[in-house]
């Protein structure tokens, strides 16, 4: 086709003509976008979703048998949100995964820009996680952050498989474009020489990278119950423990329902104990130990306990913050 020049476009007769002509040199007319480029509120792109962590044990401890420990560092299973073109993202800007571990493995330590975070779900003493050279205990209930470009590796010297939840911002470093990956030891090498591993029992639970369990109780057991909120009893792990990301732990006592909310910030919320429902816009999902809800931003939703129930939160609120983008209202009605 021939190049456009000025005098062709200006003697364009109709739009047809113009917009045929436009397209060959790469501009659009703003009066005739096919889709709106802003619209009036939120969209309802990600949808709400539950995934249960019982049947991520099952899948997890089939690919324990069916793919070797050299993927062990890649042994998780993403938690898409199952909208068209989403093959990753859990939300708009966080991607969840559910990983495991199995005795003697050792996940390969790498950095990458993403920042990240795990709630450790079933662990046995002699399973940690090494952040730039130092090893941290994990246990259940614990929380384990490694900001972007500290070099991390994931060790399992207990005699069970260890499995956590993972948290990344990926998916919103991949929009816009800052990503940095890179391993930290030779592909080649599986699981490290003796002397690169911790000894057991060397492994510290005095870290900032660490939020023990033991410690949220203690502080969710020193504040004062507010059960008609939207987060009942809440604390922060950090302020904001990563850049992109606020880390929340909230206590529900039975029988409690937490006001109903709507927020600009993206949530994923993770069972640590208990049982009880969660609804997103509409969408009722029961929830137990280990599960997982998505509560994309801008959906109306609340909290019910069946029995006494701990629900961390992860949510992108400080990147709407350091925005201006960050909303958040209790729409009057249940
Ligand atoms: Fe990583």
């Amino acid at each position: 086709m021939s190049p456009q020049s000025p005098s062709d476009l200006a003697r364009s007769g109709s739009l047809q003509e113009l917009y045929g002509k436009l397209g060959e040199v790469g501009m659009g007319a703003g009066w005739n976008k096919p889709t709106p480029s802003l619209w009036p509120e939120p969209r309802k792109t990600f949808v709400p979703v539950h995934w249960q962590y019982e049947l991520a044990r099952g899948a997890l401890d089939a690919a324990g048998r069916l793919i070797n420990t050299e993927l062990a560092e890649r042994r998780n299973l993403i938690l898409f949100n199952p909208v068209e073109g989403n093959p990753y993202a859990t939300v708009r800007t966080l991607v969840a995964a559910y990983q495991m571990i199995m005795p003697g493995e050792w996940a390969r330590a790498h950095r990458h820009t993403p920042n990240a975070l795990r709630l450790i779900l079933d662990a046995e003493p002699g399973t940690y996680t090494e952040v730039d050279g130092v090893a941290i205990a994990m246990e259940p209930g614990d929380v384990l952050l490694t900001p972007n470009w500290s070099t991390h590796g994931h060790g399992n010297r207990s005699k069970s498989c260890a499995y956590w939840l993972d948290v990344l911002d990926a998916p919103l470093v991949q929009m816009l474009e800052p990503m940095f990956f890179e391993s930290a030891e030779d592909e080649t090498d599986a699981v490290p020489d003796d002397g690169a591993e911790p000894p057991p029992g060397a492994a510290t639970r005095n870290s900032p990278f660490v939020f023990t369990l033991q410690e949220t109780l203690r502080r969710l057991g020193a504040l004062k119950p507010e059960p008609n909120g939207p987060f009942a009893t809440q604390i922060e792990l950090g302020h904001p423990a990563l850049s992109t990301a606020a880390l929340y732990m909230m206590r529900l006592a039975p029988d409690v329902r937490t006001a109903p909310f709507r927020t600009t910030a993206n949530n994923i919320y993770a069972v640590v104990e208990g049982a009880g429902a969660t609804t997103v816009d509409g969408a009722r999902f029961e929830w137990r130990r280990g599960d997982v809800i998505a509560a994309p931003a801008w959906r109306p939703h609340w909290h019910e306990a069946s029995r006494e129930a701990i629900l961390f939160r992860v949510t992108d609120e400080p990147v709407m913050q350091r925005f201006g983008w960050w909303r958040e209202e209790c729409p009057a009605t249940h």
